[in-house]
């Protein structure tokens, strides 16, 4: 029996063993935290979704965390580094597309940062819509200037509260990670970060901690993702991370953080068609539309070689799904199929 308060649900105040209730909710309890999440979305957001264009700028990476296939040690992908003008383009597809927000994804590769010297204004100046980036751990400084630039927002997921897990799979520090993310909190930048289910040795009060983590940081905004085995990693032959937990927590994260936005991210479409308009039910209400000319999206292998490339028609038709609100110029890009 749950000892759960379902009138009156606090987050915060609940239990490591009630956390861990709702985290692993099946059937009934399940259906009820989702619908919950939904409410908490429509009181605190009146059900508007956001739409992000993503650019992967660069699969060059310095780290070498064992779960991705752009890690620095892998020799089997062909690198690339798009230059400014070839940016510049793709974010006028994405301003064309009238999509408010161009999301500037790479590895962590200090090499970009030439060229986001130039487009960061320019694709201000040139398209006026939010830039957001998610280029790794960096110093205070280089994080400052990307605030001075005109970037908005980063994010940089902790992936895992657990310091020794972290380190084991990203053989990095967690604390530098977490020094990172307050650093972007200083800049000024807003900051969105989250976690991987499904990481080797992870157990289900990790996942607890990495929800209080959360909770902690107190994000703008904040993401659970299913781990996804990936060619030509230390990781390949793992199964694929719960769906239901990486649903759950989001849930979790909606009800907890009410107004953050909550990506549905494309590795859940992944593990299963639909899994996107699930990720909406489970209370997100984000979706990321990937604008990397498709040559390159190949490369760019952060979910697996077979990943699951979010486009305009998909989303769209999702989000219609979903019953969520999107602005009327995206909408009219909607061609039914
Ligand atoms: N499975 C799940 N999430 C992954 N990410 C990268 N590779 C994987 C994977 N194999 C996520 C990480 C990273 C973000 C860019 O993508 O959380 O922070």
């Amino acid at each position: 029996m749950t000892t759960i308060q379902k009138d009156a649900l606090e987050i915060k105040n609940l239990t490591n063993s009630e956390l861990l209730e709702l985290l692993t909710a099946e059937g009934e309890l399940q259906q009820w935290l989702w619908q919950k999440a939904r409410e908490t979305r429509q009181t605190h957001l009146e059900n508007q979704a956001v739409v992000r264009g993503v650019i992967e700028i660069s699969n060059y990476c310095q780290k070498n965390c064992d779960y991705c296939a752009i890690r620095a040690v892998n020799t089997q992908i062909e690198r690339y580094r798009f230059t400014a003008e070839e940016i510049l383009a793709i974010a006028q597809q994405i301003a064309e597309a009238h999509i408010p927000i161009v999301f500037l994804q790479a590895g962590q590769d200090p090499q970009c940062d030439p060229i986001l010297e130039e487009v960061i204004p320019e694709i201000k100046r040139r398209f006026n819509v939010n830039i957001l980036l998610c280029l790794g751990e960096r110093p205070k400084a280089v994080y400052e200037r990307f605030a001075e630039l005109g970037a908005n927002s980063y994010i940089l997921k902790f992936e895992s509260s657990n310091p020794e897990l972290y380190k084991q799979i990203a053989h990095t520090s967690l604390e530098k990670r977490l020094q990172c993310a307050r650093w972007i909190q200083e800049a000024g930048l807003k900051l969105g970060t989250g976690n991987i289910v499904g990481l080797p040795h992870q157990t289900l009060d990790m996942l607890v901690d990495d929800i209080r983590l959360a909770l902690e940081i107190n994000p703008d905004f904040v993401s659970s993702s299913p781990f996804i085995p990936n060619q030509n990693t230390p990781l390949e032959s793992l199964p694929y991370g719960n769906l239901n937990y990486t649903l759950n927590t989001m849930a979790i994260y909606r009800i907890a953080l009410k107004t953050p936005l909550i990506p549905t991210v494309s590795a859940l479409e992944k593990i299963q068609p639909g899994g996107q308009l699930m990720g909406f039910n489970a209370g997100a209400n984000v979706i990321t539309i990937n604008f990397t000319p498709q040559d390159f999206q190949e490369k760019y292998l952060i979910y697996s070689q077979k990943r699951f490339v979010v486009r305009l028609n998909h989303a769209l038709e999702t989000l219609h799904q979903a019953g969520l609100k999107v602005e009327k110029l995206i909408t009219q890009n909607y061609q039914a199929n």
